[in-house]
């Protein structure tokens, strides 16, 4: 008999065929609305599988879902995920990693160069009608190449970042992470910093970290205060990781030099956040991953995962390898 799975995220028709040709599907439609939870919640007591992104998977939820026993996630980050539990209940949950690595480091490189060359804002006076003369210094940005490059979380994404930094843009390339990587050092003769000396002293500040609990509120206006009036942040891992209040005061009063951002502690991001007032703020839409391409790759990888989980193998993303074997 096939398994019930409940998937609340739109699949391309090859996809869903793949699916339905191991499984019993109920497509459930935004989940995060009223009417689509109502229906996510009816559905949950028969999910053996669940497939999607991006929804709170609290301990509510999970209690309606007995039968569970995977969740794929089409998405690298697993924060909104209940993982403990998860696993104590020996729910596999499986997520999307590599397909979307490059995908993302491009996005950071994107809010890299258009928070240094003022691209968003520049473009936007362009089409107000503004450029009228040759522009002059209060226009000018900053330049990217030669720049010192600090990544704060060395994983794929990290790595990626310091491939573009370091061979494109001859970058010097500092990070810090959970240990030191001798790889990563000598790819990119890169330099491991503890936080403090990396917020000092890197150009470019880039986060790239998931978010725990270890990690959560971990820049704030401490760590702002040791940047300097020319440092640039980018945001592409969670909102969460930083205090964006503090972000918000630290570009106030010009503590740092400009924000690129692509995820907030609230999304999608109010529009009368503190953040859109600022010239210098580059703020997009949690789009890291977001072409065609690589999210079709992800719910290809999710769809593979959660198909191995159902079919009694070991998915290749396995999150909470504790899970495995089954009991
Ligand atoms: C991811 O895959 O974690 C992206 O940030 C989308 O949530």
């Amino acid at each position: 008999m096939k398994k019930h799975v409940v998937l609340y995220k739109t699949l391309s028709a090859p996809l869903m065929a793949r699916l339905e040709a191991v499984a019993q599907v109920t497509v459930v439609e935004n989940p995060k609305s009223q009417d689509g939870l109502a229906h996510l919640r009816d559905a949950l007591p028969e999910a053996e599988g669940l497939l999607g992104a991006s929804l709170t998977l609290d301990a509510d939820l999970l209690s309606l879902a007995p039968r569970l026993q995977v969740v794929s996630s089409v998405s690298v980050g697993v924060d909104n995920y209940p993982i403990d539990e998860l696993t104590r209940r020996g729910i596999l949950l499986t997520n999307t990693p590599d397909v979307l690595t490059e995908t993302t480091a491009d996005t950071g490189f994107a809010l890299i160069m258009a928070t240094a060359r003022r691209v968003v804002e520049l473009a936007d006076w362009v089409r107000d009608g503004q450029w009228k003369q040759n522009i002059g210094p209060a226009h000018f940005g900053t330049d990217v190449h030669g720049k010192t490059l600090g990544i704060i979380g060395m994983g794929r994404i990290g790595e990626a970042l310091a491939q573009r930094g370091h061979f494109g843009f001859g970058m010097r390339v500092i990070y810090h992470s959970h240990s030191q990587k001798p790889a990563v050092d000598a790819r990119f003769g890169a330099e491991y910093r503890n936080l403090d000396a990396l917020l000092q002293e890197a150009d470019f500040v880039c986060l790239t970290l998931p978010l725990t609990a270890q990690t959560q509120g971990l820049i704030g206006a401490e760590q702002f205060a040791r940047m300097r009036p020319e440092t640039i942040f980018i945001n592409i891992a969670r909102g969460k990781v930083v205090d964006e209040q503090a972000m918000i005061e630290a570009l106030r009063s010009g503590q740092i030099r400009a924000a690129g951002l692509d995820v907030f502690t609230q999304e999608p991001l109010p529009a009368d956040s503190p953040l859109l007032t600022f010239d210098n703020v580059v703020a997009t839409p949690h789009m890291g991953s977001a072409t065609h391409e690589t999210r079709e790759a992800m719910a290809a990888c999710a769809v593979d995962n959660l198909i191995s989980a159902l079919n009694g193998q070991r998915p290749k993303d396995l999150v909470n390898p504790e899970t495995w074997p089954r009991g």
